[in-house]
């Protein structure tokens, strides 16, 4: 049986907006936020870190960071979890600074290492400020290929806002990762187990230098990628992720904001009786879903 050794909770494109209003005039982008920390809060599991990967005020404005923070805060306490917050192309970097993080107004990019009982997580600011797609400088890419010429226990996730891989959304293609190939490059051949990215709003699996990548959905809402040609459509409903690093490898799931209505409960105990009797002469496949 194979057990992770770390678990991270991923939130992207929380898109929080100033008290009293709502994203696009219907969405509470805070609400959604804090109903998923209830629900991990109330899981049986133990983050590692929970990692945000931008797009975190939807303006980029004090007062949404502060509402940010103030909420995040007491929940990572509760959850007894470190917080680790990267930028996305909505966010402002001196806002981000003073308001989120506590420090000095700065307009410079945020890349970041934290490493805890033997997991390295890497954020790579990928934020071009005043564009929307994103980029990435030659002193950032030196940067990264210099922390990964040593690895770490665990293993390392390496986080951007930017996904670098395709969208099937034609306009998130315009709006993509520049300098992708050099990075696929650098990852390569590295201790990287899982590149994980944000900003498309929808979630999307692929590769890159042979790492798996995941583009996790937004909490806020969700884009539609099966939306008529020419139309771009948010829908409602968003989701986030869990990120469960293994001795050979990470996997990362999708989990809705929101729990559905069951359609079984069973303890483990009556599952496991139900496999033995079913498991020798018929298989295990009826208990699967
Ligand atoms: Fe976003
Ligand atoms: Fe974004």
């Amino acid at each position: 049986m194979r057990i992770p050794r770390h678990t991270l909770i991923q939130f992207s494109d929380v898109h929080v907006v100033p008290e009293g209003t709502l994203l696009h005039g219907s969405v509470d982008t805070l609400a959604n936020l804090a109903e998923a920390l209830a629900e991990v809060e109330a899981a049986d599991v133990r983050p590692t870190a929970l990692l945000f990967t931008g797009d975190l005020a939807d303006a980029g404005d004090g007062p949404s960071y502060r509402r940010l923070r103030d909420l995040v805060d007491k929940a990572a306490a509760r959850i007894g979890a470190p917080v680790l917050y990267g930028m996305g192309n909505h966010d402002t970097r001196e806002d981000f600074h003073e308001s989120l993080l506590g420090a000095p107004r700065g307009d410079h990019e945020r890349d970041f290492v934290h490493e805890v009982d033997g997991l390295r997580v890497i954020f790579l600011d990928t934020t071009d400020p005043g564009h929307h797609h994103g980029d990435l400088t030659d002193r950032q890419l030196r940067w990264l290929r210099e922390k990964l010429t040593t690895r770490a226990t665990h293993g390392t996730v390496l986080a951007l806002h930017h996904p670098p891989i395709p969208s099937p959304l034609a306009i998130l293609e315009m709006l993509t990762l520049r300098r992708h190939e050099e990075l696929a490059e650098i990852v390569a051949g590295t201790d990287v187990a899982l590149i994980v990215a944000g900003h498309a709003h929808h979630a999307t699996c692929g590769s890159l230098g042979g790492v798996p990548v995941w583009i996790a959905p937004a909490t806020a809402y969700s884009a539609d990628v099966l939306a008529p040609a020419g139309l771009v459509r948010g829908t409602v409903g968003g989701g986030y992720t869990r990120i469960d690093v293994y001795d050979d490898g990470a996997t990362a799931t999708y989990v809705p904001v929101g729990t559905g209505a069951p359609v079984y409960e069973l303890d483990v105990e009556t599952l496991r009786r139900y496999l033995a009797e079913h498991t020798a002469d018929t298989g295990a496949d009826a208990a699967q879903g």
